[in-house]
């Protein structure tokens, strides 16, 4: 156990002795990242009844947990970036006074891990000692989080040490807000069903979060440092921290081409960066860098590199299945916290569509008894796996290599049931930044707002930018405007549906046949023609062999571009700009105007792709 006066990095000692002034924990716990210590913080766990070991033969070194039904998912609405300036947190983030959220703050956090232990986690976002890489340091009166910590970043003791050799950090500070009184005795899930506060302080680059304990809300490396902080390190020092999957493409001459890819949350993310390809397209392989937050740094030799921050996969459990994805169910076979799916009574974990036959009796998510047609969902929707990058089948041999990959293209995709083509390729490095600052998508049932409408998600980062989204969008423009070549731009759409609302397109491994297009275009190996909205394979410019079935006029029912449907798109197009246009870059609105005149000026309506 590490004392205070051991700690040479002054900012470091300073910053715990006053926040456990503040906080008035039991005890500090430094945490050294070990096995041992993981494996004695689970056992805890179990004896308090926050964890559920499960089976060892089943599901070895592995939990269940339970959360409060009030604290099951991040909460946008109680998320702030506290800028200095109003202005530079931009329309899309809700904003406070710094100085008065931090007295909002001081209060909330006054006393607020009284009877428990304020564990330090010194964490590492990416290889210790990369050139990409940042440090952070959590403060946390929740073991759950330290544990989802050491399977999710680099933890521990050589990162202390790299701190107390000088290194800086960014402040993380997180409580659940629950603050037990002598002899209370303690609930398996402390939480603040109240008061929920995510704070980013980005000039000061401090994290505050209060009285949730669940996922992006608690685990402060990913949502809050990993995108929110980061992004404003980004735009200050000239990289980029982005919501995106990275995954190699291997060619069946073992070409390998680097791609990232942005996707709004419930877009099947973690499926596309694990994609197993058709058994017909033969010699092609699909390798995961990550699946969710990709760093990207202009290297020595002018290209773009990335890093995936993280180590492990906090991926959604229900819809995962051998079917949707077989990689990620074999990563989560083992050493892997689940929180809010089902349990069966043998003590292995269920949640729906894992099976297509569910076991004939489960405790749910809430620890409740289940069975087939209660009228009740077995897992929480948001319910999730944690488990370890390393455990993945087809984790990429360079995944942890400090320099980052090479990236060749981006791909951003949406769900869209109309409108949004399969696959196209931006004109250009500023007309796919148009591409993807205008990126709509459906919400699910689960989101506010309702099923089936359209919401601006510019880059899949609506939620998660730390300053104004004009100025990000600026920052993507100098950023390709550094690159001596830039990166090939994609939009991709596997969500179309037909007059029956049934998706046209199967999806999954079949998406492997737009990855092939789009590494092939990268790599100018391969034919497109022009539309109105940017560059599109034809028909017979995507490979079909084993999804013979699929026909030149279902094709075109996913690339039909319809000039009325577009000209509503573009409006909304011009509502974000207005809504962004006091720091708005002037090219996108330019861009915006000639893809109206190119619409104008079509022969026919809707466009579709030459044949042949
Ligand atoms: C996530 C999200 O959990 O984007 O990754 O919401
Ligand atoms: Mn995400």
């Amino acid at each position: 156990m590490t004392d205070l006066s051991s700690i040479q990095n002054q900012k470091l000692r300073q910053w715990v002795e006053q926040n456990a002034a503040l906080c008035k924990p039991d005890k500090i716990h430094w945490c050294d990242g070990s096995q041992a210590e993981y494996d004695a913080l689970c056992a805890d766990m179990v004896k308090t009844g926050t964890f559920t070991k499960l089976d060892e033969t089943k599901r070895p070194n592995s939990y269940f947990c339970s959360s409060d039904p009030a604290d099951v998912a991040r909460v946008e609405d109680r998320t702030f970036i506290c800028s200095a300036r109003k202005e530079d947190a931009g329309p899309t983030n809700n904003w406070v006074d710094p100085t008065e959220m931090k007295a909002i703050l001081h209060k909330l956090f006054d006393g607020s891990m009284r009877g428990r232990t304020m564990y330090v986690i010194p964490f590492s976002m990416g290889p210790i000692g990369s050139p990409i890489a940042q440090y952070g340091v959590e403060l946390t009166d929740s073991p759950y989080v330290v544990v989802n910590m050491r399977i999710m970043t680099r933890i521990g003791t050589p990162v202390l040490d790299a701190l107390n050799r000088g290194a800086d950090f960014v402040p993380c500070i997180h409580s659940v807000g629950a603050p037990l009184a002598p002899g209370q005795k303690d609930v398996p899930w402390p939480c603040n069903k109240d008061n929920k506060y995510i704070v980013h302080f980005p000039e000061e680059r401090e994290i505050w979060s209060f009285g949730s304990g669940y996922g992006g809300n608690a685990l402060l490396g990913k949502k809050c440092f990993a995108l929110r902080i980061a992004s404003v390190m980004a735009r200050d020092q000239g990289w980029l921290a982005e919501h995106m999957l990275i995954l190699g493409v291997e060619s069946p001459e073992g070409e390998k081409t680097y791609v990232a890819g942005a996707f709004p949350s419930a877009c099947g993310k973690t499926n596309l960066a694990m994609l197993v390809p058709p058994k017909a397209l033969k010699g092609w392989k699909i390798t995961t860098v990550g699946d969710d937050i990709a760093w990207l740094k202009i290297g020595p030799d002018g290209t773009l590199r990335a890093i995936n921050p993280e180590t492990g996969f906090f991926g959604v459990a229900p819809g995962t299945s051998m079917d949707s994805n077989p990689n990620a169910l074999k990563t989560l076979s083992r050493n892997s916290i689940f929180t809010n799916v089902a349990m069966t009574p043998d003590g292995d974990v269920w949640w729906e569509d894992l099976t297509q036959e569910p076991p004939a009796s489960l405790i749910d998510w809430q620890r409740q008894p289940w069975t087939p047609g209660c009228g009740r969902k077995a897992a929480h929707p948001n319910g999730r796996f944690t488990a370890p990058a390393h455990q993945c089948p087809c984790i990429d041999p360079e995944w942890e290599n400090p320099e980052g990959v090479p990236i060749s293209a981006f791909i951003f995709g949406a769900r869209r049931s109309t409108t949004a083509p399969l696959v196209v390729q931006a004109f250009n490095w500023e007309h796919g930044v148009y591409m993807a600052a205008t990126m709509g998508s459906e919400m699910t049932a689960a989101a506010a707002g309702g099923a089936g409408q359209v919401r601006r998600d510019p880059f899949a980062m609506l939620p998660f930018i730390g300053y104004h989204m004009g100025d990000y969008f600026a920052h993507w423009l100098n950023i390709g405007r550094r690159l001596p070549v830039t990166p090939a731009i994609f939009t991709v759409n596997w969500f179309r549906k037909d007059e029956s609302g049934k998706f046209i397109w199967p999806g999954f491994g079949e998406n492997m046949r737009v990855l092939q297009w789009i590494v092939n275009r990268a790599r100018n190996k391969a034919p497109a023609v022009e539309s109105p909205i940017g560059w599109m394979p034809r028909y017979t410019d995507l490979e079909w062999q084993g999804l013979e079935t699929f026909s030149a006029d279902q094709f075109e029912k996913i690339m039909a571009v319809d000039r009325d449907v577009w000209e509503k798109e573009l409006m909304l197009h011009e509502e974000l700009f207005l809504k962004l246009s006091d720091r708005l870059p002037r090219e996108l609105p330019l861009l915006r105007e000639l893809t109206m005149e190119r619409l104008n000026r079509i022969a026919q309506t809707p466009w579709v792709p030459p044949r042949g």
